[in-house]
């Protein structure tokens, strides 16, 4: 099989395959499928009898998943969109349910390091960070809320998405400047960012943009809302005894992940796997930097639901 260098390493890939106990024959959907990463290790473990369902907003990872899984055993469709839409993506490909579903949220570090949408606050781009390279025209984007939204709004939601203790300064500091002039790009951004914060958070090992940064692109794509509605409809298209898979990088999905399973458990829906989250080893976070946040939780629905 003809295995390409991945521009994203996969995360707690072994924990993942492992959680889901997979076997041959499954029908897995990967709902954020990006350059194929944990789709390639499903593949060898469901064989020739298997099906892949790969989703994703982004059409350069999907390029890259094609490649990627070109030649495994399953049989693998590949579909651009949002997770959000799986059940009418679902029924497009006349496939009723699953066995097993992954969804590894947030960005991929192809989209930090090269997509040129304003992930990035190391380089400057201009500010989209919509995951879909070719948005609807009327499609929220970063640049929107910056040069929009009122004071009181920036600094809500960089409180709730980004945890930032500087929120109400940074949103003052972005209300002021963009009266002299529209805030453009990343670079623009980090200016205003570095400005409002105190010189102590700028000597820290986190840039001082990284929380602002999280919570535009949590904003921008919906993730909270989306993730909640997405699980919600789990239930009804997971085969009884299947299992679910969701690693998340933040606190505020986390949180969600955490409420819906504890739903599911007080539903008699089945059990969670996983009490506290996997978290990457020592050895991973050392080699994989980008993995330190992550969280795996997996829910396992019984046999006669
Ligand atoms: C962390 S990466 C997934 C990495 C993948 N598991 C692998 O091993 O390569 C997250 C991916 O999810 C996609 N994504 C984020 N939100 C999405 C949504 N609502 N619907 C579909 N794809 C989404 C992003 O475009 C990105 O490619």
């Amino acid at each position: 099989m003809k295995t390409l260098k991945p521009t994203h390493i996969s995360v707690l890939s072994q924990e993942l395959i492992e959680g889901l106990s997979l076997t041959e024959g499954d029908v897995v959907l990967d709902a954020t499928i990006n350059g194929g990463g944990h789709s390639l290790e499903v593949s060898s473990a469901i064989g020739k009898d298997g099906t892949i369902i790969g989703i994703d907003l982004d059409s350069d990872a999907l390029k890259e998943a094609k490649d990627r899984l070109k030649g495994v055993d399953p049989r693998v469709f590949f579909k651009e969109g949002n997770y959000r839409d799986f059940v009418q993506i679902l029924d497009s490909i006349n496939i009723p349910c699953f066995d097993k579903a992954i969804f590894d949220l947030g960005m991929s570090s192809r989209q930090l390091d090269v997509a040129g949408r304003g992930f990035s606050f190391r380089s400057d781009e201009p500010l989209i960070m919509t995951y879909s390279k070719n948005p609807p025209k009327d499609a929220l984007t970063a640049r929107d809320i910056v040069n929009t939204w009122d004071e009181e709004n920036i600094a809500a939601i960089l409180k709730w998405y980004g945890g930032e203790r500087y929120a109400k300064r940074i949103a003052h500091s972005i209300v002021t400047n963009r009266k002299e002039r529209a805030i453009e790009t990343t670079k623009d951004l980090v200016d205003i960012i570095e400005e409002a914060t105190p010189s102590s958070i700028k000597r820290s090992r986190i840039h001082p943009a990284t929380k602002t940064f999280q919570a535009l692109r949590v904003t921008v794509n919906d993730e909270i809302e989306g993730l909640r509605e997405t699980l919600t409809k789990i239930p009804n298209r997971i085969t009884p005894g299947g299992r679910i898979a969701v690693i998340s990088f933040q606190s505020s999905e986390d949180r969600v992940v955490k409420h819906i399973f504890r739903e599911w458990k007080k539903d008699r829906l089945g059990t969670p796997l996983t009490k506290k989250p996997m978290v990457p080893s020592r050895k991973e976070s050392e080699s994989n930097p980008r993995s330190r946040s992550a969280k795996l939780r997996i829910f396992h629905f019984k046999k006669d639901i």
